[in-house]
């Protein structure tokens, strides 16, 4: 599909943002294994989240709209046919770890975009525990039983991280993963909500082998990483006022919002109580006035690795230099997202340069309408979609129904948002 996006004077309105796709894969997953039935509210209806139903009823899981059937830590039977996971790497690195502990072995297939993905950082971590892996195709189980090791993990990856603790809650001793930098921790915080012993300590997390869990009664945040681009949009269209109720605020995954409000960006958070065990609030934002350039390194890229590309049409409007460093991971993204938004933004008119991991954006610049593309990439179109509303003109996206993955309806709230302008 292709859509295309005209320029907007500003964005207004309250908006209903989709369900958290992090938090509703793992309430799926973890309710799967649990004893008993589990009620979650608000799950994210994206194609992402419904490829982790699919693998999971392929092995035998009842999952209804708000209820999902646990079978208990052991009760995961085998799939007669290889599970899809579509374009979601979380899926397919998840599944992996749990799936590894299973006495029968499944083959996790995906979508061109992910098979092209890495999968040597949870192979080999998997290996070490004992695990039965052969790739490619991905083939996990069906060996002995799985012992629980520390994991240094080279890379910052809460997908690597969830991977080896879901292995580790069939393994024998404990299994513990060190990041570099601290990833978000809804896996740990699930675990524990539903019974489990998690060790939590700076940038390490571990489990010990756990012989229940109990189901889940949880009502979904509402995904920050969506609500990005309207902060985005909202804070630099003048005259904006967006109101986002019931949104994630995990520390974990609010580091981008501290650094918009550093640059000048006029938001406004009210925490509310608790849901599941995660932080959950309202923000506002309006149009700002004096705003700054974006400068982010390797320690603060981990924690908003989904919100860089709109960070990137961020700065193309901030006065100054913006910098994006120790980003590298974009590149093995759903695309290679450096060399996606250089392109696309370049071809609005953008001062941007793609380094191997991140950009350097000079701003502001005047943005005009072009043909751009998302590459199939569901946050690549939703940022260039956001960077349209700045431009003059027409902006044509290619690829843009790729905004299902995390965000069906997008575009049907962009309308509404902007009202008749
Ligand atoms: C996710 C972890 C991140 C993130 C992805 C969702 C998760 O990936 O980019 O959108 O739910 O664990 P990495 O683990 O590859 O950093």
């Amino acid at each position: 599909m292709i859509a295309t996006v005209r320029a907007a004077s500003a964005l207004r309105g309250d908006l209903e943002l989709p369900g958290d796709k992090s938090i509703s894969h793992r309430a799926l997953m973890l309710g799967a294994i649990a004893d008993g039935e589990s009620r979650v509210r608000g799950l994210s209806l994206g194609v992402d989240v419904a490829s982790t139903a699919k693998c999971l009823r392929g092995l035998g899981v009842d999952i209804e709209p708000g209820r999902v059937v646990g079978r208990g830590m052991g009760g995961l039977r085998a799939s007669s046919v290889p599970l899809d996971c579509g374009n979601s790497g979380t899926t397919m690195r998840l599944l992996a770890g749990l799936l590894s502990a299973q006495p029968f072995q499944s083959e996790l297939v995906g979508d061109e975009s992910l098979s092209l993905r890495p999968m040597d950082r949870v192979i080999e971590p998997l290996r070490r525990m004992g695990a039965q892996v052969e790739w490619p195709p991905l083939r996990v189980g069906g060996g002995g039983g799985l012992r629980g090791i520390d994991y240094e993990a080279p890379i910052p990856s809460a997908q690597v991280k969830s991977s080896l603790l879901l292995a580790g809650l069939y393994a024998d001793g404990p299994t513990r993963v060190i990041e570099p930098v601290a990833t978000r921790d809804h896996t740990e915080r699930m675990l524990r909500a539903m019974g489990a012993t998690v060790e939590v300590k700076d940038r390490s997390a571990g489990v010990v082998r756990t012989e229940r869990l109990e189901p889940l009664d949880l009502d979904v945040p509402r995904d920050l990483s969506a609500a990005s681009f309207w902060l985005v949009a909202g804070g630099l269209l003048p005259g904006s006022r967006l109101r986002m109720p019931g949104v994630g605020l995990n520390p974990t995954r609010t580091g981008f919002l501290e650094l918009l409000r550093r640059a000048g960006f006029a938001i406004a958070v009210a925490a509310e109580e608790d849901a599941g065990g995660e932080p959950v609030g309202t923000i506002e934002v309006g149009g700002a006035a004096e705003l700054g350039p974006l400068d982010i390194d390797a320690a603060t890229a981990a924690a908003m690795i989904d919100e860089l590309p709109v960070l990137a049409v961020a700065a193309t409007q901030l006065p100054g230099t913006s910098t994006v460093r120790g980003a590298g991971e974009l590149r093995v993204k759903e695309s290679d997202r450096i060399a996606a938004m250089a392109d696309a933004l370049t071809a609005m008119g953008a001062d941007i340069t793609a380094q191997d991991d991140g950009w350097v954006i000079r701003g502001p610049r005047h943005l005009e309408g072009a043909r751009v593309d998302a590459l199939g990439d569901h946050r690549i179109a939703m940022a260039l979609a956001v960077a349209a509303l700045m431009a003059d003109g027409h902006t044509e996206i290619t690829g843009a129904d790729s905004v299902d993955i995390s965000y069906p309806g997008f575009f049907d709230q962009l309308d509404a948002l902007r009202g008749g302008n």
